[in-house]
């Protein structure tokens, strides 16, 4: 039997909360299957690891993560510490640190959760948004001088590299391939920034040449708001760069009807390092403790996760799971229920029991 070791790392705020509901149902769906099993290790760092110690994590973190076959995150974030120290401190080392190149951001409306865009629901938006992870306008160059001087200037550099934009483009390319409509939208701000986003779009076309099977449109970012709006159906696999795919998951999010539910994969597509699997919601910290935490975001997640180490049948089991529970009403205050955290476990857990698919 495999077994698969997984690093937890809850985190923040709901964290823990949605990490432990995750792990409730893995586990039962490990022994559901019976052809695998987890191994999960539990990593205590985030926002009360630097208040005791300075730092988010130990300098040796990336070294504690490497051996394992994946990592699963909760949230980071707190109100007494700096947001950039938070994402720095943890996150951000983490995705560039084992190079997870490719975020990963499905989105859908699941049934029983009714989304704001008129007369949609179910099947009229399903997308998979592909965010570059590892340079762009989150390379973190730049700097500060004359700090409070009325002079002062500040530089945020974005770095776009051949090699980075290659990468990211052939695996929306292949992802859009292996999903059943192969249709890909390249999105860039080649209009306005015409060095880096210029060489995006050169590059897609060259990377195209090789996928030949699969249909390709570009898309200014401004103007793929308004076609996320209201064109939903002609979208399927999306790529953009950091910060535009941070933008428009947002936008994908609450069109799908709460980005309470969704979630991503940072991955290492070569796989010389162990990916992670997170909720994009984060520390919520309004909520923490009340046992009301919507933990879809992290299931769905937890899908993502086993796709990842092979096991498809499993995912879909789970998916359809979330997705049942979801029909039912069985949902968390955030998306309209009355449910808690708890219950819509217990309820997943249930349906997974009982599945014989
Ligand atoms: C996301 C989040 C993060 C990001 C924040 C918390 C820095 O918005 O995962 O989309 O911008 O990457
Ligand atoms: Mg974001």
């Amino acid at each position: 039997m495999k077994t698969f070791n997984i690093a937890t790392i809850p985190a923040d705020g709901i964290g823990p909360e949605v990490i432990a509901a995750g792990v409730a149902v893995l586990d039962v769906l490990a022994a559901r299957d019976g052809g695998f099993s987890f191994n999960f290790q539990n990593f205590d760092w985030g926002s009360d690891y630097y208040r005791a110690h300075g730092r988010m994590m130990p300098e040796d973190g990336l070294d504690l993560l490497k051996g394992h076959d994946a990592i699963f995150f909760g949230a980071v974030g707190a109100p007494d510490v700096p947001d950039h120290i938070t994402l720095w401190g943890l996150r951000l080392p983490i995705c560039q640190g084992f190079d997870q190149y490719a975020n990963v951001r499905p989105t859908r409306i699941l049934p029983g959760i009714s989304a704001p865009l008129r007369d949609r629901g179910p099947g009229d938006l399903d997308w998979v948004i592909v965010r570059e992870n590892s340079e762009g306008e989150y390379a973190g160059h730049g700097g500060r001088a004359h700090r409070g001087l009325p002079e002062e200037v500040a530089t945020e550099t974005a770095i776009f590299t051949r090699v980075g934009v290659t990468r990211i483009m052939r695996y929306a390319f292949s992802l859009a391939r292996s999903r059943p409509r192969r249709l890909l939208t390249v999105v860039t701000k080649s209009n306005a920034q015409r060095h880096g986003m210029v060489m995006w779009d050169e590059i897609a076309a060259e990377v195209a040449a090789e996928f030949p099977d699969v249909t390709w449109d570009k898309m200014l970012v401004d103007a793929m708001t308004v076609r996320m709006t209201l064109d939903p159906a002609s979208l399927d696999t999306i790529v953009a760069t950091n910060l535009h795919a941070d933008i428009l998951s947002d936008l994908a999010g609450a069109l799908a009807g709460s980005l309470g539910v969704a979630p991503t994969g940072n991955i290492d597509p070569e796989r010389r390092f162990p990916s992670m699997f997170e909720p994009i919601h984060g520390s919520a910290f309004d909520i923490t403790g009340k046992g009301i935490a919507n933990p879809v975001a992290t299931f769905w997640t937890a899908c993502q996760m086993l796709e990842h180490l092979g096991q498809d049948a499993p995912a879909r089991r789970l998916m359809k799971a979330i997705e049942d529970v979801c029909a039912a009403g069985i949902m968390t205050p955030d998306v309209g229920g009355s449910s808690t955290t708890r219950e819509v476990t217990d309820a997943v857990i249930e349906s997974i029991r009982g599945s014989n698919r």
